[in-house]
């Protein structure tokens, strides 16, 4: 059985004032939601308020983007072990800004993927293609080698990752993929999971991200493959998280 996962990537946006105001709800509404996972990912200096403001709640939240390594002299970044003293569950790892504006790589993003499970924090991996790999319809080749990177190497219990299928083209452009397209898309990845003989891909959650809004929500999560969606723009609006959440 896989529980639905609803997750709040709130980029680079936000206020000590626009946080609390968001967070304080999010608490009202959408605390004791047992039948699904909410998460929410705001700016790593606002993870103190936030671990405060959903405190003693069933909301969780995480780190947009985590360094592999433990400690050491790596200016401006911040390690799991930090992220733990605040109570982070989740990270995201490999989101595609972070590869193409960071330059972050599959081996990076193995690497992050590891620390994580070894800190006991839930990393979701986020995959995808671009506007001209889709239009080439290279998208199971690009999803295939960026899966292979990870899923070779790795052994975990699969409950314990998260794949979050973002195609690059679908985020933050309000042209989001068709529900019957993405699930597609994810049939196919749960059965390139299952070509790896330590991961059971009946289990590892499969949710998508880009463009996701009140209005198509629904339709995506009623797809067999479609586990939960990684929100961004829509999250940062409350009244609309809220009914992506409760519909
Ligand atoms: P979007 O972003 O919902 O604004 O398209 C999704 C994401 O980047 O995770």
């Amino acid at each position: 059985m896989r529980k639905p996962l609803l997750a709040a990537n709130w980029k680079m946006n936000g206020s000590l004032t626009e946080n609390e105001k968001r967070l304080t709800l999010f608490k009202e509404k959408l605390s004791n939601l047992e039948h699904q996972d909410i998460v929410i990912f705001p700016p790593a200096i606002y993870i103190p308020q936030t671990a405060n403001l959903l405190y003693n709640s069933d909301i969780s939240w995480g780190f947009q983007n985590i360094f592999h390594e433990s400690m050491g002299a790596y200016t401006g970044e911040h390690s799991p072990g930090m992220a733990k003293d605040y109570g982070v569950s989740y990270a995201l790892v490999g989101h595609s800004e972070r590869r193409l504006l960071f330059g972050e790589t599959d081996h990076q993003i193995l690497k992050k993927i590891a620390i994580l499970l070894e800190f006991g924090m839930t990393p979701i991996v986020c995959i995808g293609e671009t506007l001209s790999q889709y239009k080439n319809h290279e998208t199971l080749d690009v999803l295939k080698r960026q899966l292979k990177a990870f899923l070779d190497p790795i052994s975990c219990e699969q409950q314990d990752l998260v794949i979050a299928y973002e195609p690059v083209w679908a985020i933050g452009t309000g042209k989001a993929a068709t529900e019957s397209e993405v699930q597609v898309v994810h049939e196919n990845i749960r059965l390139i999971v299952s070509e790896y003989d330590q991961w059971d891909a009946d289990l590892i959650r499969i949710i998508y991200g880009g463009s996701v809004t009140a209005q198509n929500s629904n339709h995506f999560l009623a797809q067999p493959d479609i586990d939960g969606l990684l929100v961004g723009g829509a999250s940062l609006k409350s009244d609309e998280f809220i009914s992506i959440c409760t519909q």
